[in-house]
């Protein structure tokens, strides 16, 4: 076996909310072997499978009976080499954060706003992930991934990826049906900065140098900053970032709240208005609330739901029913949960 398995292990340390969870057998996978063992091993016992990454976006319940996964393929690599491009083959294993700081070692370019989202390379297109104008599907040429059934190599283009704000193929017809390996990735060699993030040019044209022209690590380190001072450390207060995604509105239902809350923040995007779920939260006084349970809303950002200790998976999720309950009666709209629930 090159599959390791073990019993009843505990995930705390495991997912950034710091939830207590058992996880019934574990295993920890670091090749295409190793993998297809695991998923052997769960079928001939009729287990649910959940990989992992680092847990940042996820909501664990206390006792998983099922086989969970962290996996952890490693490996990156230029595979082809253009005057303007590269085109950049990663591991589903690797840490997210060293990768876009590694990219930019190299002088590759593309990845500097997504600089310090938690998590691994194989979750990122899960849910497309995004800050600061850019997602991954801007930088995303396709990926590789094993059919949890047959344990067969698939690829996926970008296209058969379905990318949308927070939402991919892999939360809808592909839900648990693949273990994402690799990621193909087109960065740039010249860098093409994106500040339309009105705080984010302030603070990169801040770090510049006297040309007054950030570089991709000036806007890396703007981006690391800003996140620093609105987004709790999980090593220092369990969370999963952003708990709600910001909901879009009809032109109609827009117009109607801008009649009663004149200064709610509102976003044209296609197919209506995005709101902040932060503001609306923030309206409805739960920023900075603790309950007795340890649940709580980040002093800083309401959208940040928090574990002050000892909250289990049922108590945020209890604060987050009661959070959508709240803006639905104040505001009539439907907060969705972004983190996924097991
Ligand atoms: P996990 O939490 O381990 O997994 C998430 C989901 O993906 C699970 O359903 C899991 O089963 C599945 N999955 C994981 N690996 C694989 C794989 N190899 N194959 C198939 N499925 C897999 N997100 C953003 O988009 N933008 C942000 O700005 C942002 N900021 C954050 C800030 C903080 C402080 C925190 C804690 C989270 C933030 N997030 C953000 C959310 C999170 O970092 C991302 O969703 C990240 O991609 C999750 O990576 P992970 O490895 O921790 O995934
Ligand atoms: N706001 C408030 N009160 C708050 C928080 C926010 O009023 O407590 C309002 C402010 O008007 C602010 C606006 O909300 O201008 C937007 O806030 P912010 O710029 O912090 O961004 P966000 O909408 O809260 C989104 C993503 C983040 C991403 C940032 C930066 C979602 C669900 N969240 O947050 O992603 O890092 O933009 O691009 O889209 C994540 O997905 O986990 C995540 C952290």
């Amino acid at each position: 076996m090159n599959l390791k398995i073990e019993e009843y292990v505990n995930l705390k340390a495991m997912n950034t909310m710091g939830l207590e969870s058992v996880a019934r057998y574990f295993g920890r996978v670091e090749s295409l072997v190793a993998l297809r063992e695991a998923l052997v091993f769960a079928g001939e016992r009729n287990l649910p499978v959940i990989p992992l990454g680092e847990g940042s976006n996820v909501v664990l319940s206390e006792c998983l009976d099922a086989l969970v996964l962290l996996i952890r393929l490693k490996g990156r690599e230029v595979i082809e080499r253009q005057n303007d491009s590269v085109l950049l083959k990663v591991g589903a294993g690797e840490h997210w954060h060293a990768l876009v700081c590694w990219s930019l070692e190299q002088g590759f370019y593309g990845l500097e706003n997504l600089a310090l989202i938690p998590g691994c390379v194989g979750a990122a297109p899960v849910q497309n992930i995004g800050a600061y104008g850019v997602e991954i599907k801007d930088r995303f040429v396709s990926l590789e991934a094993v059919d949890r059934q047959t344990g067969e190599i698939m690829a996926l283009s970008a296209e058969e990826c379905a990318f949308g704000y927070r939402d991919s193929v892999f939360k809808n017809r592909l839900l648990d049906q693949v273990i994402i390996t690799s990621l193909k990735l087109r960065l740039n060699r010249t860098l093409m900065p994106e500040l339309d993030y009105g705080a984010l040019r302030e603070k990169a044209e801040g770090l510049a140098n006297e040309v007054g022209r950030p570089t991709g690590m000036d806007i890396c380190r703007a981006v690391c900053a800003i996140r620093r001072e609105k987004l709790p450390d999980p090593k220092i207060i369990g969370n999963a970032g952003s708990f709600f995604k910001n909901p879009v509105i009809s032109d109609e239902h827009k117009s109607e709240l801008k009649e009663v809350f004149a200064d709610m923040p509102a976003y044209k995007v296609a197919g209506g208005w995005k709101l902040a779920a932060g503001w609306l939260i923030e309206q409805c006084g739960f920023k900075g609330c603790v309950k007795k349970d340890g649940a709580g809303v980040y002093e800083k950002q309401a959208l940040v739901l928090v574990n002050h200790g000892n909250a289990c998976g049922k108590a945020i999720l209890m604060l987050a029913g009661e959070i959508q309950a709240a803006v639905k009666a104040r505001f009539s709209v439907d907060l969705e949960i972004e983190p996924r629930i097991y």
